[in-house]
């Protein structure tokens, strides 16, 4: 049979996509292979046009199996199937002899695409009699491959930018930015649907006023859930004038339910957008709303731990009524440090959480122990001084808040090495923890204790300053003096 085409992978589900995909779109039954070895024999006894292959597979791997096909038969186009994250190896096959690439999860555009581009390749090579094709011929095949490992390459290197990102403002920003480079598109926006408007929250080349939704295309995006490629002439949404050129909108969605709207119209070029743009940007969108969907998660997660664990240390506190709000009052003198020193945000948020957290650890220490009234013997203090370890512990699965366990496990910690339980010194210490435990102590000596009445705000500052720089941090304590509490500003907590 005339143009075969064999599929090579060791996956049993690519190999049964890529199958019915290229049945539809080359009408014919593609051979297969489940790895190298197997798709060497199957390329040697048959004659394929064009192959499929993997690059990770068992016995022979993709790379090795490109090589070995055109030594042999260097007439067979072969094209090189990835995931998206692996899109540097596409370009490594390219280099060594691969004629396509196809990234994961395919679309049948993409795979049709390919087939299209290679089956005319071929039939130019077959015209020209198997010589050698001119150079512009050879230029005209090759640039649209470029542009597209160009354009995959951008794609990849922005992804890759969003992992790090936390903030989805700051997502929306890139999204925007990202969209523009992409489609060449003058006028970008991404927005929230909120109560019946799109609520613009970053945009490029248009107004940021919100949209309303009703009786425009918006609708039918949100109603349907899959983008839409308005023509010119329909009316734009976000200004109420007809469009003077075609506006491409995706929507953003968690469990069905759409919630944000990416919008492009304007190209520089005035062209319409492409099949293939279109589908580059919707690969991107979906990397773009998985961010989106994780941080949002993130958050949700992160305020019903905060309020769950607050309450543990609320019951905690009920056991010794000395302590009562200890934990409060000490984030909120800490907090103020904070701003004064100018800590970044993250810094902040990991005091505000983390500053209720830090005696977590009394949970282990005997109630006969924690509100002893009198001296404690070295046995009770040996417990009382586990109560960091103990802390640290429970946080041990929360993997993810190193700044907090930071704050749980060293708050006991001194400037000058001589603390516990690791005794960690001077800037080994993080300053959100030099900060806590200059707060920590300034609300233990200005609270009453079973066996000692509260100290007056004058002589715990005199203390702190006669302790600068050998149990505290000097510039800490200094900056607390700078502060509301250090000045004897009394903290309302609410
Ligand atoms: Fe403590």
């Amino acid at each position: 049979m005339e143009g075969r085409i064999l599929i090579v992978d060791d996956d049993p589900v690519v190999r049964e996509v890529l199958d019915q995909i290229i049945a539809r779109v080359a009408a014919q039954k593609p051979d297969v292979a489940r790895d190298g070895m197997e798709g060497l024999q199957k390329a040697q006894e048959n004659d394929y046009d064009i192959i499929f292959t993997d690059l990770k597979m068992p016995r022979l791997g993709g790379m090795d199996f490109l090589k070995e096909i055109k030594k042999i038969r260097p007439d067979i186009s072969v094209v090189v199937i990835t995931g998206f994250p692996t899109v540097e190896n596409a370009v490594s096959a390219m280099k060594e002899g691969a004629d396509d690439f196809i990234t994961k999860p395919f679309s049948i555009d993409a795979v049709q695409n390919v087939i299209g581009r290679l089956q005319g390749a071929r039939k130019l090579s077959r015209e020209s009699g198997g010589q050698n094709l001119s150079p512009e011929s050879v230029k005209r095949l090759n640039s649209d491959l470029f542009s597209k490992i160009q354009k995959i390459n951008l794609l990849h290197s922005v992804s890759s930018e969003l992992d790090g990102i936390s903030s989805n403002l700051e997502v929306y920003e890139k999204v925007v930015g990202m969209t523009s480079k992409l489609l060449f598109a003058r006028e970008v926006s991404f927005g929230i649907v909120e109560s019946g408007y799109l609520k613009i929250k970053k945009s490029k080349g248009t107004g940021e006023s919100d949209v309303p939704i009703a009786g425009s295309f918006l609708e039918k995006v949100i109603r349907n859930g899959r983008h839409y490629l308005a023509p010119a002439g329909e009316i734009n949404p976000h200004s109420g004038n007809l469009l003077t050129a075609p506006m491409l909108s995706i929507p953003f969605s968690i469990n069905g339910e759409v919630y944000g709207i990416l919008s492009a119209s304007d190209k520089t070029d005035g062209t319409c957008f492409s099949e293939d743009e279109i589908g580059l940007v919707l690969t991107f969108a979906k990397k773009v709303g998985l961010r989106i969907e994780n941080n949002a998660l993130y958050d949700v997660f992160y305020s019903s731990m905060v309020s769950a664990l607050k309450s543990l240390v609320i019951s905690i506190e009920a056991r010794d009524s000395y302590t009562k709000q200890h934990s409060e009052r000490v984030t909120g003198y800490a907090l103020q440090i904070a701003e004064v020193m100018n800590l970044s945000q993250e810094e902040k948020d990991a005091i505000g959480f983390g500053g209720y957290l830090h005696d977590i650890g009394k949970i282990g220490v005997r109630d006969k122990v924690l509100t002893k009234p009198g001296v404690l013997d070295d046995d009770e203090l040996a417990e009382i001084k586990l109560h960091p370890i103990i802390g640290d512990n429970i946080m041990a699965p929360l993997r993810f808040l190193p700044r907090e366990k930071a704050l749980i496990r060293h708050h006991h910690e001194r400037f000058d090495g001589k603390g516990y339980p690791d005794g960690l010194a001077g800037e080994q210490i993080p300053i959100i923890v030099r900060i806590l435990s200059v707060a920590d102590t300034y609300d233990a000596m200005t609270s009453v204790r079973p066996y000692r009445s509260a100290k007056p705000h004058q002589s715990a500052m005199k203390e702190l300053i006669r302790c600068s720089n050998t149990q505290f941090d000097g510039e800490v304590v200094q900056a607390f003096i700078r502060t509301p509490a250090g000045k004897g500003v009394k903290l309302t907590t609410p």
